[in-house]
């Protein structure tokens, strides 16, 4: 059954992109107040994930225990509830974590009544050593996975269920939703290099139609102010993962992040496309050249058109009045570039720019 939660993509924070194992109690209380402080939570996101690497083992119960990085986990969500946010965690379905901690294997509804008495609002459950021990199929898979979407419901506690094998055996096209997942996975892991973040991202479009309020496609955390990539790709990146109504959860260091990082994370009209109430999927209109035309209706009657340019030069892109919906067809519409923050003009019937290598130009087309 559905677990009624996750209605738009959700938001925050994950450890694992930019700390991995280095994550611990005194990073995490900073993570909440950055997120407070810098205006984060106002923009939207609410989640503060801890990936892998907390678990100890077990205790003579089997109940599962914290290594000394988390000495009082109960405290920890005390803390950051107290700030308003909410909190996740992180297991697997198999004996171990991907990093090699402890897994819920045989503890699944143990784990579950844990967490919820911890106050965990957020589980991502992420296979890792489940592919040894279990036939690598939807029907297992949905199984194993529904399992602790079970156990999570049973708690009574309400808490985002994240699915994470790396879109295995088309998780999007039922299954998930059936496990009860709120999100999945949908690749392998993201790195902080444009080759990486292009190919997925662009890789995503052909599912967008899977995606529904309350269970999203999930193509990895954000790298945004990690260093990897420049800010036109950093802006790709933004862009894309709101055109795809991707979970945006955060995985820079929120205590150190400049101007510029602070601007592509928190800007509100790309935050309003990722969570537009009413969820109609991204389209392609034209893939030609490395040059993406990207078209996504929201509730209002507006549009958004990105033109993305995945070349490693300068190259023009256009598109014409004619690929937009009946009722923005006239010429009365108000054309406004999202990253530039102001209205911009169409020649004619036609819309011209000149787009920086691996950047983008995000409009929202609405009428006047
Ligand atoms: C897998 C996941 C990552 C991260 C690591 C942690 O690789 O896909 O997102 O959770 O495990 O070990």
């Amino acid at each position: 059954p559905d677990n009624g939660l996750a209605r738009t993509p959700p938001m925050g924070w994950n450890s694992w992109n930019k700390f991995a194992g280095r994550v611990d109690d005194a990073a995490v209380r900073g993570m909440a107040d950055a997120m407070v402080s810098s205006g984060m939570s106002k923009a939207g996101y609410v989640y503060i994930n801890i990936d892998d690497t907390w678990e100890l083992g077990r205790d003579a119960n089997g109940n599962v225990t914290t290594n000394k990085k988390f000495p009082d986990m109960k405290a920890l969500a005390d803390y950051v509830h107290s700030k308003g946010l909410k909190i996740g965690i992180y297991s697997s379905p198999g004996p171990k974590t991907c990093a090699g901690y402890e897994g819920s294997f045989g503890h699944e509804v143990q784990d579950a009544k844990t967490y919820a008495s911890w106050g965990i609002d957020y589980l991502k459950y992420d296979l890792c050593s489940g592919l040894d021990i279990y036939k690598d199929d939807a029907p297992t898979l949905q199984a194993i996975y529904q399992k602790m979407g079970q156990a999570l419901q049973e708690t009574n506690r309400p808490i985002i269920y994240s699915l994470c094998e790396y879109g295995r055996a088309s998780v999007w096209t039922g299954w998930g939703t059936k496990s009860g997942g709120n999100l999945w996975r949908t690749t392998g892991d993201i790195s902080d290099r444009w080759d990486s973040m292009d190919k997925i991202g662009f890789s995503q479009i052909k599912i967008a139609e899977y995606a529904k309020p309350g269970h999203w496609n999930d193509p990895d955390m954000l790298e945004i102010g990690n260093g990897g990539m420049t800010a036109d790709e950093y802006r790709t990146h933004m862009s894309l993962w709101s055109l795809l109504a991707a979970p945006l959860i955060a995985g820079n260091d929120l205590r150190t992040m400049t101007d510029e990082t602070k601007s592509i994370l928190m800007n509100s009209e790309v935050i309003a496309i990722d969570q537009d109430p009413e969820y109609k999927p991204v389209v392609s209109v034209s893939s030609e050249n490395k040059v993406e035309v990207l078209m996504r209706p929201l509730h209002d009657g507006s549009v958004i058109v990105g033109l993305f340019n995945r070349n490693d030069a300068l190259t023009d892109a256009q598109f014409a009045r004619s690929i937009l919906p009946a009722n923005l067809t006239g010429k009365k519409t108000k054309v406004r570039d999202l990253w530039k923050h102001e209205d911009v003009k169409m020649e004619g019937d036609t819309f011209k720019a000149t787009i920086p290598s691996h950047g983008v130009v995000l409009l929202k087309i609405s009428s006047r």
